[in-house]
């Protein structure tokens, strides 16, 4: 695969960078990657094992936080991930005989993480999946139905009839697995339950009318999907038995394993719960700024899934996301000063023409600051923080979001910097205007002094 660096991150790259390194495939943990440098990786890995059961945005290439993980930490370490999307870098702890702790505040990042990490033996998946196959194929897809049909905005304009109709039988042959074998272990039901929940998820921006590579979900007039009756249903049983070999050799590599430890607490990045000097290194890429709304992005599956809460609104939901732009209107009345150099000219700037995602620009980064704060706080001294984050044009201005935050992190936060690289990794399902794409993202590797 080539990579195209767009001309705004190419120019920056050339000026700031020492050398440049390509790996197909995994990194040698002990490689050198020098400061300011920049590599390309050309992945071989992001189907591997469960890391490919579901598309989510800005998901990791499973060998750059590999090569981190092996890098910047022992075996039997604790990883923490505080924002952890899919869960790409938890399963990678794992299966580096690392402790796994991921957090996330989106619905669909924790089922995803969970059912990523969480090994199901291959026997009892099999008995539940072919008598749910066999109920799924003996579904009269002309007949009475007696499933139930999720209410939710727009929801005839996003899917067809017949659609809505095969969503709901296999939704209901799902949801009714931990009664048919009410004699199995609770906790295993559920994460069989869970892991057909997933794959449910996963054919549904596919077989609604929406845009299937447009981060947010949005109808097109130019896009007409060609979908017949029955496809949905011959979709999912394609699908299940694709995930179905998926987890088995995630069972196997689990089997010979010295232990399986993942942990994900049901907090926030700010306020993670964790024990302070608890995490021998952390690894993430947070969200972009202005690029993708991540509730918006999956509204079908969550509707789907039963995964939106009593917030009721998905406004109420957004303002838990960092990045968010669901912001108010009185906070946007004057300008945000933060002292912080790489930031205030930036504010200043797009405040000219746009005070509101000045506003969202600042709370980004005023979020981002806790963020540090606590991952400092959660940190043995002597313990890495490795952030993967690009570069935006809002309004017409480049935020190089890793020169302010090396700036928070090292004037406000306490950390030391060890070094920043750029990463040219190729970016799949994000379509966001071409002047504001981000092909490629600064990994900023910070240290906690001991
Ligand atoms: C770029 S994605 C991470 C993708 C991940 N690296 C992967 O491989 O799938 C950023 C994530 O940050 C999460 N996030 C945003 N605000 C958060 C918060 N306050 N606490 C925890 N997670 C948050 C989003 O829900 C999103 O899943």
């Amino acid at each position: 695969m080539v990579n195209r660096v767009s001309n705004l991150e190419s120019t920056e790259v050339a000026r700031d960078s020492q050398s440049h390194l390509e790996f197909i495939g995994d990194i040698d943990p002990t490689t050198v990657i020098p400061d300011g440098s920049s590599i390309l990786i050309v992945s071989k890995d992001q189907s591997y094992l469960t890391h490919g059961i579901h598309k989510f945005p800005a998901k990791f290439f499973p060998e750059l936080p590999r090569y981190l993980i092996r890098r910047f930490s022992n075996e039997r370490d604790t990883v923490l991930d505080p924002m952890c999307g899919s869960g790409t870098a938890v399963l990678e702890a794992v299966l580096n005989n690392r402790r796994g702790v991921g957090i996330d505040v989106d619905a669909i990042a924790q089922l995803l993480t969970k059912v990523k990490t969480t090994p199901v033996c291959p026997s009892l998946l099999k008995n539940v999946v072919s008598s749910l196959s066999t109920s799924i194929q003996s579904i009269d897809k002309d007949g009475e139905f007696d499933g139930i049909i999720p209410e939710f905005n727009y929801r005839d304009s996003w899917f067809r009839p017949f659609v809505l109709k095969e969503l709901a039988m296999l939704k209901k042959c799902i949801d009714e697995v931990p009664r048919l074998y009410a004699d199995m272990e609770r906790d295993l039901l559920f994460d069989i339950r869970d892991f057909l929940r997933v794959v449910l998820s996963s054919i549904i921006r596919d077989v609604s009318n929406a845009d299937s590579h447009c981060t947010r979900t949005v109808l097109r007039k130019r896009i007409i999907k060609k979908i017949a009756p029955g496809d949905t249903i011959s979709r999912f049983l394609t699908t299940l038995s694709k995930q179905v070999a998926a987890m088995n050799e995630l069972w196997e590599v689990y089997s010979s394993s010295a232990r399986w430890d993942v942990q994900l607490p049901k907090s926030t990045a700010i306020h993670t719960g964790l024990d302070s000097e608890s995490i021998d290194l952390a690894v993430t890429s947070p969200p972009y700024i202005n690029a993708v709304d991540y509730p918006r992005t999956h509204q079908l599956e969550m509707y789907w899934l039963d995964l939106l809460d009593e917030d009721g609104p998905l406004a109420n939901v957004k303002r838990r996301y960092i990045g968010t732009e669901a912001v108010y209107k009185t906070d946007y009345q004057g300008l945000r000063v933060t002292n912080l150099e790489t930031l205030d000219p930036i504010l200043a700037r797009i405040f000219e023409t746009d005070p509101r995602r000045s506003y969202i620009v600042y709370k980004f980064f005023d979020d981002m600051e806790a963020q540090l704060t606590e991952t400092m706080r959660v940190l043995k001294p002597g313990g890495h923080y490795c952030i993967a984050i690009g570069s935006n044009l809002i309004r017409g201005v480049l935020v190089k979001s890793h020169e302010i935050l090396t700036e928070i992190a090292t004037e406000r936060t306490g950390f030391q910097l060890d070094r920043v690289f750029f990463s040219k990794l190729i970016r799949h399902f994000i379509r966001i205007p071409r002047k504001e794409r981000m092909l490629g993202e600064w990994v900023i590797v910070l240290e906690k002094p001991r």
